[in-house]
C-alpha cells in the first residue's frame, strides 16, 4: 500500500493571501524570525488575520538551522497564548519549528526527539496550522518532515499530521530573497526532485510532480537568480511541488551528504545541498543513469549532469568543499564524523545505491577537492 499525503489546501498567485479568509480561528500564533518582520511581511498577515477578527500574537526567535532549545521558548509563547491556530510565515526554518511547536503544543507528553512517524499523534484537537513559505526551496510548507538540530546532529522528524490545513504560495512573498538565498534554496528544491525520482520508494504521483518541477526549475531558476518575477513565481511553485514529491518519496544520499556537512560545518541547508548536487549525480549514476536520461529528456535539458554543473556555475555556487574557505586539516579531523552522521541519516535508506562507509568518505574526500566521482 501506498499513501499520498499532501496539504489539505493550497492558494496560490498574486492574491492567494485572501485564502486566510477560509481558516477559521480565534487566535493565531505567527511563527517567524525578525528578518520577516523587517521586511514587512509580519504586518500584512497580521492585517489580513485581524479583518478577519483573528487576534494576534507573535514568536519571531526562529533560528536558522533550528535548535531543540528554539523550539521550547515557542512553545512557552504558544503554552500562554493557547492559539487555535499556527501561522508559519518564513523558509524551512520557520515552517519546521512552527510544525514542532504545534506537535508539542498538542502533545505535553511528548519531547522533540519521540516524534515518529509511526504512531499517532492525535493532532488538530487544539489547533491547525497556515504556512506562508518566504523562500521557494525546502518545501516544508507541503512535506510532512521536519528537521531539528539537537547536541550537533539533524534529528529528521516526521509525522503525516503536521502538514498544514493551509499553504500560501503568494509570489510576492519570495520577491525580496537574496540573490544567494534564490540559488541555494532553488537548487535544494531541484534536489528534492532528482532525489525523489530516483528514490527506491518512488511511485507515480511523485514522478509526476519531480518531472514538472526539475523542468521548471531548470528553465526558470537562471532568470530568477536574475530577479525577474515570473521566473521567480514559477519557480516558487515548482519548489513546493518538488517537497510534495520527495515528501511522498523520500530523498536520497545526496541530502545525507548535506545534513551531515551543514551540521558539522554550521553552514546553510541549500548551501550544503548543491556542494553535494553533482558528487550524488555521478556516484547514483551507476544505479540509475537510465532514470536521469528519462528526467533529461522530460525537461528537455541534454545530459543531467552537465546542464547541471552549468546551472550551479550559472549561480555562483561553489562546487568543491574547497571553495568554501573550509581548511584540509578542520575538514579532514572531522571525517569519521560527518561519515558516520550521513550514514545515520533518513537519506541512505531509500537511495537508489546502497552506499558503504568507505564510499561514503570517498564522495567526502572528492568533493573536498573537486573531484568528480568515478566509482
Ligand atoms: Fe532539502
Amino acid at each position: 500500500m501506498w499513501l499520498l499525503s499532501v496539504p489539505r489546501m493550497i492558494a496560490f498567485g498574486e492574491d492567494s493571501l485572501n485564502a486566510i479568509a477560509t481558516i477559521n480561528g480565534k487566535k493565531a500564533l505567527i511563527v517567524t524570525d525578525n528578518i520577516m518582520r523587517k521586511l514587512g511581511y509580519i504586518n500584512e498577515v497580521t492585517k489580513k488575520l485581524s479583518e478577519n477578527k483573528i487576534e494576534v500574537e507573535v514568536f519571531d526567535g526562529v533560528e536558522a538551522e533550528p535548535s531543540e532549545e528554539s523550539i521550547y521558548r515557542g512553545l512557552e509563547v504558544a503554552k500562554s497564548f493557547q492559539p487555535d491556530l499556527f501561522v508559519a510565515i518564513g523558509g524551512g526554518s520557520s515552517i519546521d519549528t512552527a510544525k514542532t511547536i504545534w506537535v508539542l503544543y498538542e502533545r505535553p507528553d511528548k519531547r522533540v526527539d519521540e516524534i515518529s512517524p509511526l504512531e499517532p499523534l492525535g493532532l488538530r484537537k487544539k489547533a491547525r496550522l497556515v504556512a506562508i513559505p518566504t523562500t521557494s526551496g525546502t518545501g516544508s510548507e507541503s512535506t510532512w518532515a521536519m528537521v531539528i538540530t539537537k547536541d550537533g546532529k539533524k534529528l529528521e522528524l516526521a509525522s503525516r499530521e503536521v502538514l498544514p490545513d493551509l499553504v500560501i504560495l503568494d509570489p510576492r512573498f519570495v520577491y525580496s530573497m537574496p540573490k544567494e538565498l534564490i540559488a541555494d534554496t532553488g537548487i535544494d528544491a531541484l534536489t528534492h526532485a532528482i532525489e525523489a525520482y530516483t528514490s527506491t520508494w518512488r511511485n507515480e504521483y511523485s514522478d509526476a510532480l519531480s518531472e514538472k518541477a526539475v523542468e521548471i526549475i531548470m528553465k526558470y531558476l537562471p532568470k530568477s537568480y536574475r530577479m525577474d518575477k515570473e521566473a521567480m513565481e514559477k519557480v516558487h511553485y515548482a519548489a513546493d511541488m518538488a517537497g510534495i514529491a520527495f515528501s511522498n518519496s523520500q530523498i536520497g544520499i545526496i541530502h545525507a551528504l548535506a545534513h551531515s556537512f551543514g551540521a558539522t560545518f554550521h553552514k546553510p541547508h541549500g548551501r550544503s545541498v548543491a556542494l553535494f548536487l553533482p558528487y550524488g549525480i555521478k556516484y547514483n549514476s551507476k544505479a540509475v543513469s537510465d532514470r536521469y536520461k528519462v528526467l533529461a529528456g522530460k525537461a528537455g535539458i541534454g545530459d543531467l549532469y552537465d546542464a547541471i554543473i552549468n546551472l550551479l556555475r550559472d549561480l555562483n555556487e561553489p562546487l568543491s568543499v574547497k571553495d568554501l574557505g573550509i581548511t584540509e586539516e578542520e575538514y579532514f579531523s572531522k571525517m569519521d564524523e560527518l561519515v558516520s552522521k550521513a550514514m545515520e541519516s533518513t537519506g541512505i535508506v531509500a537511495n537508489p545505491r546502497m552506499a558503504s562507509d568507505e564510499e561514503c568518505k570517498k564522495i567526502f574526500e572528492y568533493a573536498y577537492y573537486g573531484k568528480e566521482v568515478d566509482f
